[in-house]
C-alpha cells in the first residue's frame, strides 16, 4: 500500500538510517525526484538531443552540478606533497587541497594515527564511516580486529605508523576509483617517505596493488616479504589481509595470523 503523506519524524529517521545503512549519503539535488513515476509514464517520443534536452530546461531548477574530473591529472597533488618537508606540513596541504571529490563528501580528512617515528607502517585503503567521524584511521570494527592482531605480536599504536591510500571517506565505503586513487596517492608516497619506516605492511587489495604496482590479487600477493622503493627510500613490505576482509571471513585469520608471525620474525630479525 502507497499512501501518499509526509513522514513523520520517526519514519524520516528510519529513512535516513535506511539511506546511511546502503551507502547513500549525499545528496545531488535540493529536490526528491521520484523515478518510478517518471518510468511508470515512458514516452514513446523520440528522446531529445542532449542539447535541446538542456535548452528546454528550466535554468533556475537546475542544481548546481558537482564537478567530476574523469582524467585525474596527479601533477598538482605531487608538486604539492614533494613540497612538504615534515609530516605536519603534509598534513597541512591536504587540510587545503579541495581537488578530490571525496572530500566534497567526506566530514573530515583521516590523515593517520601512531608514531610517526615506529619502524612499522601499515597502510589501509580509506576511511570508513568511524573513522570519517573521529578522524581516526582504522577506529571502527575492522580496527578493532587491526589492534588484536597488532596485540598478538606484541605490538600497538605507540609502535605503528598507520594511514590509508585515499584520506576522505569514499561514500558508502566503496572502493576509490582509479581517479581518486590517482589524485591521492602522491600524498601517502610521501607520507610513507617522511615516516621512511623498516617496514610497511599492506592491508587488503586496494594498497597491495597500488603500492607493489601489481595486478596480482591480495590472495597471490599476501605473505611474501618484497623489497619497496618510494622515492629515496627503501623498506621491506608485506601485503595482508584486510581486517575487514576477516570479518566476513573468519576461515581466513589463520593466514592473516601467519602474516603477523611473520612480520614478527622481521622485527626480531632486525634487533637481533
Ligand atoms: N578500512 C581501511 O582500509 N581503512 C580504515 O581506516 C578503516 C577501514
Amino acid at each position: 500500500m502507497s499512501e501518499n503523506r509526509p513522514l513523520n519524524n520517526a519514519e524520516a529517521r528510519a529513512a535516513l538510517d535506511w539511506y546511511r545503512a546502503v551507502g547513500v549519503d549525499f545528496a545531488v539535488g535540493e529536490e526528491p525526484v521520484d523515478r518510478f513515476a517518471a518510468s511508470a509514464a515512458p514516452s514513446r517520443a523520440r528522446p531529445a538531443p542532449v542539447a535541446e534536452a538542456a535548452a528546454a530546461r528550466p535554468v533556475a531548477a537546475a542544481p548546481a552540478p558537482i564537478a567530476i574530473s574523469l582524467t585525474a591529472d596527479p601533477t598538482e597533488t605531487t608538486a604539492l606533497a614533494a613540497g612538504a618537508r615534515t609530516l605536519d606540513e603534509l598534513r597541512a596541504v591536504m587540510e587545503a587541497y579541495d581537488g578530490c571529490l571525496l572530500k566534497k563528501r567526506a566530514t573530515q580528512l583521516v590523515f593517520a594515527d601512531g608514531n610517526p617515528e615506529a619502524e612499522i607502517m601499515l597502510v589501509g585503503e580509506g576511511p570508513g564511516e568511524q573513522e570519517d567521524l573521529q578522524g581516526k584511521p582504522f577506529v571502527g570494527r575492522a580496527g578493532q580486529l587491526l589492534d588484536r592482531m597488532l596485540g598478538s605480536i606484541g605490538l600497538d599504536r605507540s609502535k605503528v605508523y598507520i594511514a590509508n591510500m585515499v584520506p576522505w571517506r569514499p561514500p558508502g565505503n566503496r572502493d576509490p576509483t582509479p581517479e581518486e586513487m590517482a589524485l591521492c596517492t602522491p600524498f601517502l608516497l610521501r607520507q610513507v617517505e617522511l615516516v621512511a619506516p623498516k617496514f610497511l605492511v599492506t592491508l587488503g587489495n586496494v594498497p597491495t596493488k597500488s603500492l607493489f604496482r601489481t595486478e596480482n590479487g591480495i590472495t597471490r600477493m599476501r605473505g611474501q616479504w618484497r623489497d619497496l622503493t618510494v622515492g629515496s627510500h627503501t623498506m621491506r613490505a608485506l601485503a595482508t589481509l584486510h581486517p575487514a576482509y576477516l570479518l566476513r571471513t573468519p576461515a581466513s585469520k589463520a593466514l592473516a595470523w601467519r602474516d603477523m608471525l611473520s612480520l614478527k620474525q622481521a622485527i626480531e630479525g632486525e634487533r637481533a
